[in-house]
């Protein structure tokens, strides 16, 4: 579709460029200094789990179903947490490690541990000439840069309104052995906010790949709904185990953006044999995780109802963040045609897609006007968004008037690039 300064005579938009520039200059002379690429929740938001603080005090009983939590031990995580994983997963609890507090740290070291020893039966990764991974894009860069760093070559697929374009991820995996893997994040993705639908999640469990093929599921945003119906994610894991295939599946999760960013819990849901193996890797470099922290989030959370519920309050803080977007975006630039974004039903991102080879103008204009975007092309490997169209929005930490004060600066970015680009093209 052509933009509505692609179809305005050159006079017309000469001037109107250079009315655009005059309230860009006005909006610089402002000083303004605002973020939006900070996928973190608000400070209000963490506070609502302050409470978790108190859970455990000196007084209290220490035990978990008669594991002691001030001890070492228990390596794959207290009963009770593993039941919460369970919960969390959609695995049995005995098919869950629940360690440290970041699920970024775990894909670290299951990568790692495949790269050195391989699945069980075949050649280790990193003895291989070349290896290969799925990257859905756009999405998420320390994904990419996991992969990155232990020298895999990163292959984006597209990202569609289902999840990854399953044609070409059949393709690619049924042609090509190199392909060890893939990155998933199969509800409200990041930064889409795409939830796979059925056929998605069949497919990825069924489909023929090398048979050291592996999935990282990463489900980090499957409490995340913005209100009570939120999208249903089909299981995987019994759809691939059907298949022959349930040692496909590296789950993982984390209560990073639920509690605590970086003190919350996290865990790891796979095949017995999977989470067995593991488990043995990690425990050379670890005799038992923070036991009393996963104490103190199974008892401020003693049901998967109330973390429920506890994600409602959260909610209650991001509905209007997100509806800001909705309505800033769709009345300064819904009419333009210069530019497409997502509408999420949960998680933490908009994806907003420009025209051709202006996303990274735009976010250096909004950096100009004060203005901080997530850098253009980090949501694709290596930083290379072939056609420099997205940018990811992340409204959730700002207040709603630095979000509304920022989201005005990106309008008058993207509308500026966009009338300057139809204007250089007749050039
Ligand atoms: C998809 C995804 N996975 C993982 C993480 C990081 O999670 P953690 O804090 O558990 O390492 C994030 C954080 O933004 C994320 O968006």
């Amino acid at each position: 579709m052509a933009t509505v300064y692609q179809q305005m005579a050159t006079d017309e938009l000469r001037q109107e460029v250079g009315e655009l520039r005059a309230q860009v200059e006005a909006t610089k002379a402002k000083n303004l200094s605002l973020d939006m690429a900070r996928g973190k929740p608000s400070p209000e938001q963490v506070d609502i789990s302050r409470p978790l603080l108190s859970v455990l005090n000196e007084d209290s009983d220490l035990f978990d179903e008669g594991v002691d939590c001030s001890n070492y031990g228990c390596f794959e995580g207290i009963p009770s947490a593993r039941k919460l994983a369970g919960a969390f997963l959609g695995v049995p609890a005995e098919q869950t490690i629940v360690l440290g507090s970041s699920s970024l740290n775990i894909m670290q070291s299951v990568l790692i541990h495949y790269w050195e020893k391989g699945v069980p039966g075949y050649t280790p990764w990193s003895k291989l000439d070349h290896v290969k991974w799925l990257c859905p894009s756009p999405g998420y860069d320390r994904h990419f840069g996991l992969t990155e760093d232990l020298g895999i070559e990163n292959v984006p697929v597209p990202m569609t309104e289902t999840g990854p374009d399953m044609d070409v991820v059949e393709k690619l995996c049924a042609e090509d052995d190199s392909i060890k893997g893939m990155f998933c994040v199969p509800k409200y993705s990041n930064p889409t906010g795409v939830t796979y639908s059925d056929d998605t999640v069949i497919r990825l469990a069924t489909m023929k790949a090398a048979p050291d093929f592996r999935i990282v599921w990463d489900n980090a945003y499957c409490m995340h709904d913005l209100t009570e119906d939120g999208d249903k994610l089909l299981n995987i894991h019994g759809i691939a185990a059907t298949a022959g295939n349930e040692d496909r599946i590296l789950e993982v999760a984390s209560t990073s953006k639920i509690t605590f960013p970086g003190a919350g819990v996290a865990f790891f849901g796979s095949s017995e044999a999977n989470v067995r193996e593991v488990a043995q890797t990690l425990k050379v470099g670890l005799i038992s995780a923070n036991k009393l922290n996963q104490l103190a989030h199974v008892r401020f959370f003693p049901t998967i109802e109330a973390l429920h519920q506890h994600m409602m309050r959260h909610a209650g803080f991001l509905r209007p963040r997100f509806a800001l977007v909705q309505e800033k975006l769709a009345a300064g630039l819904g009419t333009t045609g210069c530019a497409t974004w997502t509408n999420p039903r949960g998680g933490y991102f908009v994806s907003f897609d420009a025209q051709p080879g202006s996303a990274k103008r735009i976010v250096a204009l909004c950096r100009e006007m004060g203005v901080t975007l997530t850098p253009a092309g980090a949501t694709w490997p290596y930083g290379k968004d072939p056609a420099d169209t997205n940018i990811r929005i992340a409204p959730t930490y700002p207040s709603l008037d630095e979000l509304g004060a920022a989201l005005d600066i990106l309008v008058l970015a993207t509308k500026t690039v966009c009338a300057e680009l139809a204007l250089e093209a007749r050039a």
